[in-house]
């Protein structure tokens, strides 16, 4: 089983700023990450949680590292895997794809009938940690898709080189973003798992027993 191995997860949105009262976001609340990393540790895995802004009560136990931007959840993870030996990494994070070219230092004033932002595109944390050549953990992605769910979640398996992917159909009332349950598949390249919808901590130790067979066959 997994006790005693180490996780690295990260969870919720990336807060990209645009100048010191507005930012790019999204919805993610950080459940699903919270829930895995909770799941974890009550199962005697050593997890390091790196987190986006979120809401979410801190999870006792669990070494937490706060950060806001993608840039900053890149060096955060990047840190963690050059000082200790990691044997998974989850990306549940919702990570900005881009972030403002420009950070104004002061706040944008309105003065003009149009304002165009410069975006450029962040790093993809998980395909990083994916190709990392010494020190590979057990890479595990997340996808968050509208339709063609299994297509769509099976060419970022391929493109960013993971061991597994979890998609989760993120227009789908009452799941995904936000929401207390989820609808999962968990794909990896030889199969396709199909959980029935439930709760974020019953997909959690789901999702932990499926990677312990991984690694354990
Ligand atoms: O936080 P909740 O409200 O509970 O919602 C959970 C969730 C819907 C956010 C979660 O289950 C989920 O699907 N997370 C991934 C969302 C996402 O950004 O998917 P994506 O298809 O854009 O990214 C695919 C993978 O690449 C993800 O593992 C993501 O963390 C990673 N990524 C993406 C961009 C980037 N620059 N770096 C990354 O590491």
């Amino acid at each position: 089983m997994l006790a005693g191995k180490s996780l690295l997860l990260t969870a919720g949105p990336t807060w990209e700023a645009i100048d010191p009262v507005r930012g790019i976001t999204n919805h993610s609340s950080g459940k699903m990450g919270y829930s895995l990393a909770r799941a974890a540790g009550d199962l005697g895995i050593r997890v390091t949680l790196i987190s986006g802004p979120v809401c979410l009560t801190p999870l006792s136990g669990i070494e937490t590292i706060r950060i806001q931007s993608a840039l900053d959840m890149y060096d955060a993870v990047h840190r963690v895997l050059s000082k200790q030996a990691i044997d998974i990494f989850i990306g549940v994070a919702a990570v900005a794809d881009y972030r403002p070219l420009e950070i104004h230092a002061q706040k944008i004033k309105k003065s003009t009938q149009e304002l165009s932002l410069r975006l450029v595109k962040n790093p993809d944390i998980v395909a990083s940690v994916a190709a990392l050549k010494n020190g590979r953990p057990y890479t595990v992605g997340f996808a968050a898709e509208t339709q063609d769910i299994e297509r769509y979640a099976r060419s970022k398996l391929q493109a960013k080189n993971l061991d597994m992917i979890i998609a989760n159909d993120v227009s789908e009332v009452g799941v995904g973003f936000g929401a207390e349950q989820n609808r999962i598949m968990m794909i990896t390249q030889q199969q396709t798992i199909t959980p029935p919808k439930g709760a974020k901590s019953d997909l959690s130790a789901a999702i932990l027993k499926h990677i312990s067979k991984q690694l354990t066959p």
